[in-house]
C-alpha cells in the first residue's frame, strides 16, 4: 500500500465496485490510503476484493446493495457514518447499458437503465447529502459517460440516463456551497458493461465502437485526481477517452 500523507485519508463510499471501473477505483483509492466502503449486488466479488486489499494493509469494508433500493444506500451511508463519524466522498458508479434501438421496444431494459443509472444516483445523493450537509463538507462524484454529451443510434435511453446524471450533478453543484460535485465521463473502457446487451444489432455495433478501450485504471486515476484537490477546488467535469479512439 502506498501511503497517503497523514490527515488526507478520506472516508469514501463507492457503488458498483464488483467489476470494471468501480473495482479498479476501489483498488486505486484503497492503495492510496483512503478508507473504502464498497457496495454492489455480487457479494462474492466484493469480499474477494476486500480480502486482496486487506492483505496489502488497506482499509476496505463491503456491503451488498442494490442501488435501485433507497434503503440499501441509506444502509451503507449510515454504516459508514457510524464507523468513521463522517463520509468525505460518495462515488455513484453503478450502472447498466443494455443498448437497443427504440423500435425493439425493450421496455424492461429501458426501465432498468433509468432505475439503476438515474434513480440509483439520486438514491446515493439522498443517502449521503444530509450527512455531508450536517458535517459541513463532502464530495459527490457521479460517473456519467461520453453518452452524457452525445447520442448514437441504439443508445437513446442509455444516453438519456447519462444526460440526466449530468443535469443532476450540475444542479447539485449550484445548490451547494460546501459540497464538491464532480462528473466523470469516460469514453470506452474495458469492463463487463457491454456483456449484458441482448439486442443483436446493438451488440454488433458495439464490437466496432468498443475496439479501442481504456483500462479502467485510467478512470480510477481521474477520480483520484478530483478527490486530491484542496477543499476549495471543485473539479466539475472530466471527460476521459482513449487517445486513439474517435468516440
Ligand atoms: N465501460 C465503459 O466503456 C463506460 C463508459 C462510460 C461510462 N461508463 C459507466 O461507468 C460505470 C461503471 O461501469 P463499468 O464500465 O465498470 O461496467 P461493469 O463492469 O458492468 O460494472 C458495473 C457495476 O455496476 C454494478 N451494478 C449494476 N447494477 C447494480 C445495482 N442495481 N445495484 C448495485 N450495483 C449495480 C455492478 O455490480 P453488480 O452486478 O455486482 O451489482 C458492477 O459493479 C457505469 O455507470 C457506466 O455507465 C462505462
Amino acid at each position: 500500500m502506498s501511503s497517503t500523507p497523514s490527515g488526507t485519508a478520506k472516508v469514501i463510499v463507492l457503488t458498483g465496485a464488483s467489476s470494471g471501473i468501480g473495482e479498479a477505483t476501489a483498488r486505486h483509492l484503497a492503495r492510496l490510503g483512503h478508507h473504502l466502503f464498497i457496495g454492489a449486488r455480487r457479494l462474492d466479488r466484493l469480499t474477494a476484493l476486500q480480502d486482496e486489499l486487506r492483505a496489502e494493509g488497506c482499509h476496505v469494508e463491503v456491503m451488498q446493495l442494490d442501488v435501485t433500493r433507497l434503503e440499501d444506500l441509506q444502509g451503507i451511508a449510515s454504516q459508514t457514518h457510524a464507523t468513521h463519524g463522517r463520509i468525505d466522498v460518495l462515488i455513484n458508479n453503478a450502472g447498466v447499458m443494455p443498448l437497443s434501438p427504440l423500435a425493439a421496444l425493450k421496455i424492461d431494459e429501458w426501465n432498468r437503465m433509468l432505475d439503476v443509472n438515474v434513480r440509483g444516483v439520486l438514491h446515493g445523493i439522498a443517502a449521503a447529502l444530509p450527512i455531508m450537509q450536517a458535517q459541513g463538507h463532502g464530495h459527490i462524484i457521479n460517473i456519467a459517460s461520453i453518452g452524457a454529451y452525445q447520442v448514437w443510434p441504439s443508445s437513446a435511453v442509455y444516453c438519456a440516463s447519462k444526460f440526466a446524471v449530468r443535469a443532476i450533478s450540475d444542479g447539485l453543484r449550484q445548490e451547494t456551497d460546501a459540497i464538491r460535485v464532480t462528473l466523470v465521463s469516460p469514453g470506452v473502457v474495458e469492463s463487463e458493461l457491454a456483456d449484458h446487451i441482448t439486442d443483436e444489432t446493438a451488440r454488433a455495433a458495439m464490437r466496432e465502437f468498443r475496439r479501442i478501450a481504456l483500462p479502467p485504471q485510467a478512470v480510477a486515476q481521474a477520480i483520484a485526481y478530483a478527490i486530491a484537490q484542496p477543499d476549495g477546488v471543485d473539479v466539475n467535469e472530466l471527460i476521459v477517452r482513449p487517445t486513439a479512439s474517435p468516440y
